[in-house]
């Protein structure tokens, strides 16, 4: 396939950024969206020019760290994958594609394609864990959890704080990743003890380093590559008011 690409290019936080278009010929349909950005990079390094920089880690949907935006898309326009598990036989031979950062102002650009993310840990910091020693393994039925309540808490706990979900929200909010971080131990006997603290401290955190409010859209829940649902949003506001 040959592709025609327009890259966000931008040097740093405070630099004006702009579209820059490339050409790129012989992509494979076997590849993923990060190989051919690989490829493209390699073409510019041999022509002496400055390669894209792009974030990207475990390059199998779950460490969260590849996220951009493809086509008006976060992750890309195929639903529920990763930008690393986005292949190039769904662009087609002639396509012109837009890839840019998310664009969200607690997410500022560092370089390029990379935002930084930071805001994530520190809504983490805040309350997203449980105090206790574990000490070893304990025996398996000493606290009962309800099937429906341990897949409910696992099916939370599977986001991997890409932030798609503020990328796509109009509001730049971050309700659909607070939401998953507090159901995933909301959900379970063992998080319940520091239910009250984490919530607050989590919310005041996230409001605090410019998150929006939640804009009622949907658009997170489209946009996320776990399928996060918006019923969790719903958990965090009863938790929340359970809180005061
Ligand atoms: S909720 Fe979904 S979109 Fe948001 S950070 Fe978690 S995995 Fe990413
Ligand atoms: S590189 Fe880790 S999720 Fe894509």
């Amino acid at each position: 396939m040959n592709l025609t690409l327009k890259i966000w290019r931008q040097k740093n936080a405070s630099a004006k950024g702009a579209f820059v278009t490339y050409s790129l010929d012989n992509v494979s349909p076997e590849m993923s969206f990060l190989e051919m950005l690989d490829a493209l990079n390699k073409k510019l390094v041999e022509d002496d020019k400055d390669p894209v920089a792009f974030d990207h880690d475990c390059r199998e949907g779950i460490c969260g760290s590849c996220g951009m935006y493809i086509n008006g898309h976060p992750h890309g326009p195929v639903p529920a994958i990763t930008t690393c598990h986005l292949s190039m036989r769904y662009f087609n031979d002639g396509d012109t594609i837009w890839i840019e950062p998310w664009r969200a102002k607690p997410f500022p650009v560092i370089k390029d394609l990379i935002v930084d993310r930071s805001a994530f840990d520190k809504i983490q910091i805040a309350g997203g864990f449980i105090s206790i020693n574990t000490g070893a393994a304990p025996e398996a039925n000493s606290i009962p959890v309800k099937r429906i309540k341990s897949d409910e808490a696992f099916d939370t706990a599977i986001c991997i704080g890409c932030g798609a979900c503020v990328a796509a929200c109009k509001n730049a909010s971050a309700m659909l990743f607070v939401s998953a971080k507090i159901s995933q131990f909301a959900l379970l006997p063992q998080g319940r003890a520091e239910a009250r603290e984490r919530v607050r401290s989590m919310v005041e955190k996230m409001d605090e380093l410019g998150f929006g409010n939640c804009s009622n859209t949907g658009a997170c829940e489209a946009e996320c590559p776990k399928k996060i649902k918006l019923t969790s949003i719903a958990r965090l506001y009863r938790e929340y008011y359970k809180a005061y």
